[in-house]
């Protein structure tokens, strides 16, 4: 990812000081702000308020967290309570649970003194794979976009609708389902890219608008009601979005709303296509909608939304008065028969148990390029 020009992860160790760091998402699009991360407590609260947020991310922030926990104090109780603390930040997104998992396993195995290094190499090493899977994610996607391309009138654009942010700043780079746009866009083909606003939080506008704006990609902000709408009148081509949980039978857990879409794909014929790295894929259920658990966050998310002014102050405004109840479910399920493919970086597979089988045996071969 290039912000203003400059190359940038979404989080990263400073090469002077080897400080973790990560860019502030809260504040974007507004403003750019690096904030520095310094012990388990700060990388929890990053991941809590959404400082940083987006399935591989999260993954991402948590790993370097055990890590700065090691540091300070490396013994096997100090590595059980900073994993409860970092995977009760938030429920929905599994690679929170297989990050930690990942960096517990060569933890516990070291003894102490070796613990913090051991966890960093392994939260550096989680970083570094994010990227690579994600730009594999980009190839594989590429080529589902050609191919879509290829069947209408080349001086078109590809006309490909987004939810929420699924970009560079939902991962370590490249992102899930911007990745394959991404790619597309360097590689020359023509690619407008509806972005849904996303409310409560606005990844969408806030931030998938930020990212393709940077790099230069044509796309127009939507609210979140419009996808129907576009649908039905032949303005999108192809629906492609990410994922925080996706089942061992297809079921894909996302930003909410994204179920609307993926009903309105399937009544308007527009394929609906799901990027996710691997270790999105919780191989333990089966049925998204009873089995994965929901983030509900604060209703202020709802009740108030924050912009800025004209006197360029960021300020935020109630909607509503307080006295009305709100409620705010953070994902929804789409079951796996409204998902036309699993877009992973080992190919495109069906959203079926079979298809999730052959994902599985194709994790056993050596990778191979579209
Ligand atoms: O609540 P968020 O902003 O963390 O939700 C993010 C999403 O829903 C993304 O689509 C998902 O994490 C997949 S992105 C790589």
């Amino acid at each position: 990812m290039r912000i203003a020009g400059r190359p940038y992860r979404s989080i990263w160790l400073d090469a002077a000081t080897g400080q973790l760091q990560i860019i502030d998402q809260t504040l974007l699009p507004h403003r750019f702000e690096v904030r520095a991360i310094s012990d388990v407590a700060a990388a929890a609260e990053a991941i809590r308020t959404m400082r940083i947020r987006g399935a591989p991310l999260i993954g991402a922030m948590a790993a370097h967290g055990l890590a700065l926990a090691l540091a300070e104090d490396p013994s096997d109780s100090n590595l059980e309570r900073a994993s409860e603390e970092l995977s009760a930040t938030r429920p929905t997104a599994v690679n929170l649970r297989w990050s930690i998992d990942r960096v517990v396993a060569v933890a516990a195995a070291l003894p102490p003194p070796n613990r913090a290094a051991g966890a960093l190499a392994e939260a550096i090493a989680i970083c570094d794979e994010d990227v690579a899977t994600c730009e594999a994610i980009g190839d594989q996607g590429l080529a589902i976009l050609r191919e879509l391309s290829d069947k209408r009138d080349p001086k078109e654009p590809l006309q490909i609708l987004t939810h929420c942010n699924a970009g560079w700043l939902a991962t370590v780079d490249w992102g899930t389902a911007l990745a394959p746009v991404y790619k597309a866009h360097d590689a020359g083909l023509a690619v407008h890219v509806w972005v849904d606003e996303t409310r409560p939080r606005n990844q969408g506008a806030s931030l998938t608008a930020f990212e393709l704006r940077e790099h230069g990609v044509p796309h127009t902000v939507v609210v979140d009601n419009a996808g129907g709408h576009l649908m039905q009148r032949g303005r999108v081509d192809v629906v492609l979005v990410g994922s925080d949980r996706t089942t061992a039978a297809g079921d894909v857990c996302n930003k909410i709303g994204t179920y609307l879409k993926a009903l309105a794909a399937r009544d308007n014929e527009v394929p609906f296509y799901v990027a996710l790295p691997i270790s999105s894929i919780d191989w333990t259920i089966e049925d998204g909608l009873r089995e994965i658990p929901i983030e509900e966050r604060d209703g202020a998310e709802v009740r108030e939304i924050s912009g800025k002014t004209s006197a360029g102050r960021v300020e935020t405004v109630s909607l509503f008065p307080a006295e009305s109840p709100v409620e705010n479910p953070a994902f929804d399920v789409t079951p796996s028969e409204y998902v036309t493919g699993l877009v992973t970086e080992r190919g495109c597979f069906e959203a079926t148990p079979e298809g999730l089988q052959g994902i599985r045996e194709a994790v056993r071969r050596p990778p191979q390029t579209p």
